[in-house]
């Protein structure tokens, strides 16, 4: 696959949707046409096929791993990979997203997303791994910001400086998580909007919203509460520089009885994207 993002810009506009999560799997279903798209948490559907085709007849559904670790150096789990190539095609998703984490050392698995080491090497080595499955899966890989706790000292660039050089060496795509951008701002005290300027925007593919929560001067990526008045202004600053394709709201604990207060959330978000798009972009309802 080349290194431009000629094949991000075949991209077309699915809209706004849900992170699929089993807890209101019956009433995202009942939602109707209030949910134009899904994601899809890959590994929970890597055993679980037949739901995984269900649910693609029913809506666009985009794949989105935790697993693949692409910021650690050395050869991918190629069992696992394969596993992933067989969700990402039943999904007929024209992309598959993952973070840019790492979530295993040779021989360990870390449990959760940790950042990269922002290094010439680490980014050689992202390259490569980005390379690998972009050509594996036959299709671009978007790659999400992370939230995190502490930097990983003697970094030799910023995150953006990362993220554009990554993009530029193999035109993977961007997953810009929103809320990501807001918490990491609160707990590291940087500009969130001088953030989104420094990113390879153009990039961009996909975004995520969510809320998260305070707890002893940490604020947490809990994806657990309703989205906060921040992070609602920073998706109108992304909005104001780059058109978005596909945005998902994500909840991961706190389901409400009633999907309303998510459903609102989901137009809300169509309506803000649906404004500064042309009037023939509208949803694919
Ligand atoms: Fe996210």
């Amino acid at each position: 696959m080349t290194s431009s993002t000629q094949f991000l810009d075949a991209i077309p506009y699915l809209g706004s949707g849900l992170g699929y999560r089993r807890e209101i799997g019956s009433r995202i279903l009942d939602a109707g046409d209030r949910v134009d798209v899904l994601e899809v948490v890959t590994e929970q559907f890597i055993q679980a096929e037949d739901e995984l085709a269900a649910l693609v007849d029913r809506f666009p559904v985009i794949p989105h791993g935790v697993g693949l670790s692409i910021g650690t150096a050395g050869p991918l789990d190629r069992e696992y990979l394969r596993s992933v190539k067989r969700v990402s095609d039943i999904t007929g998703a024209p992309y598959y997203s993952e973070h840019l984490a790492v979530t295993r050392a040779p021989g360990i698995d870390i449990g959760h997303l940790s950042p990269v080491w922002f290094t010439n090497e680490v980014l050689r080595a992202v390259i490569d791994n980005v390379h690998a499955v972009q050509d594996f899966l036959g299709k671009p890989l978007v790659l999400e910001n992370i939230s995190y706790l502490f930097d990983i000292p003697n970094a030799t660039m910023t995150q953006a400086e990362f993220f554009h050089r990554l993009v530029d060496a193999t035109g993977c795509g961007l997953l810009l998580d929103v809320a990501n951008v807001n918490v990491n701002a609160q707990n590291h005290r940087f500009d969130p909007v001088e953030f989104l300027d420094s990113m390879p925007l153009h990039a961009v593919v996909q975004i995520h919203m969510a809320g998260g929560f305070w707890s002893d001067g940490i604020y947490f990526d809990g994806h657990s509460e309703p989205m906060d008045e921040a992070t609602w202004q920073l998706l109108d600053v992304l909005l104001e520089r780059v058109p978005i394709r596909i945005s998902i709201v994500e909840r991961d604990a706190n389901f409400p009885d009633e999907l309303t207060p998510l459903l609102d959330d989901v137009d809300r978000i169509r309506r803000a994207i649906s404004a500064v798009r042309a009037p023939v972009m509208a949803p694919p309802h």
